[in-house]
């Protein structure tokens, strides 16, 4: 039987890592695309079952790509300095996967990451159910592990939601953080949680200032990983991803991270939680963050 073929552009640190899983499960035809000759051939000898390239001619007919192509902060950075470079790279890099693979569907990673879903929706004219971005899913995940170590409980026990932009203002929901069904409040105080909100936050900086020579990639490989599965197994897996609303919590016309369902078609829907005035604020706050930085974008594409 063909197996689908999963494009992975940037064999560095996070498409080294996810391309490294997904062959791993032996059930994709990965490809791995890297502007560096010799790296993603390493790589990918390496790994030994992805097949390496340094041009785009045989991604062509892949049903996802997962795009990590860009610079990643260095200590003190915030994910929005890697605006301008990174917007140039995904630009070429979107052009490129599409012209070769009209139906493919675009993970991006890339940071800042909003933004970069939001160039790559107007690069590719894809649909918005074809352009998703992985933030929240990281950032979830970061929250479920603090909160694990803290209660001393088994992670997959510990649901969590984090909405908004993969950023500074990112919307962790202690509303929707449970153990075991057990709502989050009654297990800890507001002081130690109000804590473990705050390193989520700055979850990714955590290690950036630890690493300071590049940024997380084990975790946020795990979690490309998670929306590749989610696609081809069809899932339909609610998972928060960076996607564009359309009157969906009152956005308009914004790509911010919301609970979205993903299966075969991609993000097949906008799901949506009952949020509190104040969640509600904080949400929209976030997304206009991401707007500006969008706006921020759009002028530097047109200049
Ligand atoms: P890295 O520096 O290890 O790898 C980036 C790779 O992209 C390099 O191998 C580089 O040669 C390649 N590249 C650059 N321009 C390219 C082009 N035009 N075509 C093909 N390849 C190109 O960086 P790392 O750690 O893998 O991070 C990659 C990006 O992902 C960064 O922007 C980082 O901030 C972001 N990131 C986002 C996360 C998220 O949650 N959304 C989590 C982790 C990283
Ligand atoms: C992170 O949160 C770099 O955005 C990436 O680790």
């Amino acid at each position: 039987m063909k197996r689908p073929k999963i494009t992975i552009v940037g064999a560095g640190n996070v498409g080294g890592s996810t391309a490294q899983r997904l062959a791993e499960k032996d059930a994709y035809d990965v490809v791995l695309v890297d502007i560096v000759e010799g790296v993603p051939q390493g790589k990918a000898l390496d790994i030994s079952q992805a097949g390496p390239v340094c041009g785009y001619v045989e991604t062509a007919g892949s049903s996802v790509a997962v795009i990590t192509s860009g610079i990643p902060r260095k200590p003190g950075m915030s994910r929005d300095e890697l605006l301008a470079t990174n917007a140039k790279i995904v630009k070429s890099v979107v052009s490129e996967l599409v012209s070769r693979s009209p139906d493919i569907i675009l993970i991006l990673v890339t940071n800042p990451l909003d933004a970069m879903v939001h160039v790559a929706r107007r690069v590719s004219g894809l649909s918005k159910s074809r352009v998703i971005g992985m933030g929240g899913i990281l950032d979830s995940a970061r929250m479920r592990s603090f909160i694990a170590a803290e209660l001393n409980v088994p992670g997959p026990d510990v649901e969590a939601m984090v909405l908004g932009g993969h950023g500074d203002t990112m919307v962790p929901l202690p509303r929707y953080t449970t153990v075991k069904g057990k709502p989050i409040s009654s297990l800890m105080s507001k002081d130690k949680l109000d804590a473990i909100i705050k390193r989520t936050r700055e979850g990714g900086a955590e290690i950036v200032g630890l690493l300071k020579t590049g940024s997380a990639f084990y975790a946020p490989s795990a979690s490309a990983v998670d929306m590749v599965e989610a696609i081809h197994k069809d899932q339909k897996r609610v998972l928060p991803c960076s996607a564009l609303c359309e009157g969906e919590y009152g956005l308009k016309d914004v790509i911010v991270g919301v609970p979205v369902r993903i299966g075969r078609g991609g993000m097949e829907q906008v799901v949506e939680y009952e949020l509190t005035a104040e969640e509600r604020a904080a949400l929209e706050a976030s997304a206009n963050a991401v707007r500006e930085l969008c706006a921020a974008v759009d002028r530097l594409m047109a200049s």
